[in-house]
């Protein structure tokens, strides 16, 4: 974890500075003021805008950035084989969905699947433009042990992140999403949090610099038994860290967009929370924690089931929010999607229906209008796994 003063200084010497703000170097040491620039990306306004067009009423983030030994899970679970020719099949039926830019805002995709097309030749990026659906990548490189932690990992992919990113705006992706994880029946540790803050707030500069609206996207895994005041501890401890670290590395707060886990009981907790229980919690959580500069609150699933998703964000809409307060589901979107494909061609009308209902559903709870009433026995049915790896 690069930290030191110095690397701050590198980075602010790299850029291109706006203002001037200034500091005492220590109390009482002397009544001289020492200016440092702030730093401001050239991007700044479209940031604005395309954060502010993802963060609109009714609408959500499509996530399908499952790396590939994920979405090879996924596609195992309905007997298919993980090629590429099987993954471009899968996401083109997502990404070709008719009607689904009423709905969806946003998708967030693999890098494979940013450069693919349809099997007609059309870039996926361009289905997505034509549906009024601003494209976005996953830029982190996932996960491993940290050690000196208890158990826990950090995120990697800071190295060459600038040039990376460069490249995805030229392709047409204007968000960016970076996932780390925080554990609670490992500690959390003060090391894992530190860390997981200061690579989402060094990975959401890095972004902002080159044009992408970075999504910040600390997870606090559902695994454990412990009860939803424990959850609401570390969350508050976790973003409390997180805005701290995003301030230092001057981070436009208007050009982010955030993506939490709700505030639940640990997922082998004796109880279960209702919809209302995790929707006070969660935004208990969200007013002490996250500044109004910031548009937009787009929760992850995280296991849960696909009508619990959506109940508990119809939930959090029930009165009115000083942020857009919406979904970035990716199991909570596809579940049923996937058991109505099976990888058969006939199946692709009846799945691109059933993503079609997933997403108007979650639109309508976006707006506090949702009612579970009809909805299906399979989206009814949860989706942890303990130990989830993305
Ligand atoms: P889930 O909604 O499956 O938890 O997805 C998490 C995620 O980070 C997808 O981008």
């Amino acid at each position: 974890m690069a930290m030191a003063a110095s690397a701050k200084l590198n980075t602010l010497s790299s850029s291109q500075w706006i203002a001037h703000n200034s500091f005492s170097p220590r109390r009482g040491s002397s009544s001289r003021r020492v200016s440092l620039p702030i730093r401001a990306s050239s991007y700044q306004h479209e940031l604005v805008q395309t954060a502010k067009s993802i963060a609109s009423p009714g609408r959500g983030i499509l996530a399908i950035d499952e790396s590939n030994a994920t979405c090879g899970k996924r596609l195992a679970s309905i007997g298919l084989d993980n090629t590429e020719v099987n993954r471009q099949a899968y996401r083109q039926l997502l990404l070709t969905t008719p009607g689904l830019g009423e709905y969806i805002s946003g998708a967030i995709l693999f890098e494979e699947t940013l450069y693919q097309s349809t099997t007609d030749g059309k870039q996926f990026v361009d289905c997505l433009c034509d549906q009024n659906i601003v494209p976005g990548i996953k830029v982190d490189k996932g996960l491993v042990p940290l050690p000196g932690s208890n158990n826990e990992s950090w995120c990697q992919g800071l190295d060459g992140l600038a040039s990376r990113s460069a490249e995805y705006y030229k392709q047409g992706a204007r968000f960016a999403k970076w996932r780390t994880v925080v554990s609670i029946p490992c500690g959390p540790s003060a090391l894992a949090v530190k860390e997981a803050a200061w690579g989402l707030a060094r990975y959401a500069a890095i972004s902002q610099d080159n044009g992408l609206v970075p999504i910040v996207e600390p997870e606090i895994l559902l695994d454990g038994d412990h009860p939803i005041e424990r959850t609401l501890e570390v969350a508050e401890k976790v973003w409390s860290e997180v805005f701290f670290y995003l301030a230092e590395n001057n981070v436009l707060f208007e050009g982010i967009l955030l993506k939490p886990s709700m505030v639940t009981p640990g997922a082998e907790h004796k109880e279960k929370a209702s919809p209302e229980t995790i929707a006070k919690y969660t935004l208990t959580m969200l007013r002490r924690r996250v500044p109004p500069a910031v548009p937009g609150i787009m929760f992850l699933s995280g296991g849960q089931s696909e009508v619990e998703a959506t109940l508990n964000l119809n939930a959090m809409n029930q009165s009115p929010n000083p942020w857009h307060v919406s979904f970035s589901y990716a199991r909570a979107l596809q579940n049923t999607v996937l058991k109505t494909w099976q990888g058969h061609p006939e199946n692709v009308e009846a799945a691109q229906k059933s993503l079609l209902v997933r997403a108007k559903a979650n639109s309508l709870a976006q707006l506090g209008r949702y009612s579970a009433e009809g909805e299906s026995e399979e989206a009814k049915k949860g989706m942890f796994v303990k130990g989830y790896t993305y």
